[in-house]
């Protein structure tokens, strides 16, 4: 039997009242000096998949209202709640004391593979995702409490940040989904 194709009124989405009233996942993400205004739309249209709390937009991340921006969020700008903070590294430290755990999502030495990473019970996390050239900045990593890497096993070094971002936001929405 084939399967029939949903249209998009059948899909049964939030509006922009119902995403706002939501409960959301406690994950946060923050994006370090992120340069292509496409990347942070996407991020920003993923982020509204899994009714992520917030996008931290930091250093030279542009924010909304941008054309660019838009083409790649859909819309996803006016649901998930953002703020720019220009200083990744205070911001770290004040979410910390707020009591959130941040990760560096990164390729760097002792890091932990997503597929071994198991958000605690409970836990608040927050997730830094870096430049498109430079990656996290070194400060940011050095202050996170750990640092979580995508397993790559082909031949290019690196993925794009956006990517990286649906593949970790994704994986940690499932386990905090499964508990
Ligand atoms: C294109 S990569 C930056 C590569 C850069 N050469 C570097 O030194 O990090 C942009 C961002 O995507 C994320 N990223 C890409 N591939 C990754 C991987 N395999 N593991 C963890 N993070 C990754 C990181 O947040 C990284 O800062």
């Amino acid at each position: 039997m084939a399967n029939r194709k949903l249209k998009n009124a059948e899909l049964d989405r939030k509006s922009i009242s119902e995403f706002k009233e939501a409960e959301k996942t406690p994950i946060t993400v923050i994006l370090d000096n992120v340069r292509s205004l496409n990347n942070i739309g996407s991020v920003f249209r993923t982020a509204d998949a899994f009714l992520i709390k917030k996008i931290y937009l930091c250093g030279i991340t542009a924010q909304p209202p941008h054309k660019d921006i838009q083409k790649t969020a859909l819309g996803a700008t006016d649901t998930v709640d953002w703020e720019y903070v220009e200083d990744t590294t205070a911001l770290v430290k004040s979410l910390q004391n707020k009591g959130l755990k941040v990760y560096s999502v990164e390729q760097a030495e002792g890091a932990v593979m997503l597929d071994d990473f198991q958000p605690e019970r409970g836990e608040e996390l927050a997730v830094v995702f870096g430049n498109e050239v430079k990656g996290v900045q070194q400060e940011v990593v050095t202050a996170s409490d750990g640092v979580i890497e995508i397993p790559q096993l082909g031949s290019k070094h690196s993925l794009n940040i956006s990517v990286s971002t649906g593949v970790v936001l994704w994986d940690l929405f499932a386990k905090l989904k499964k508990g």
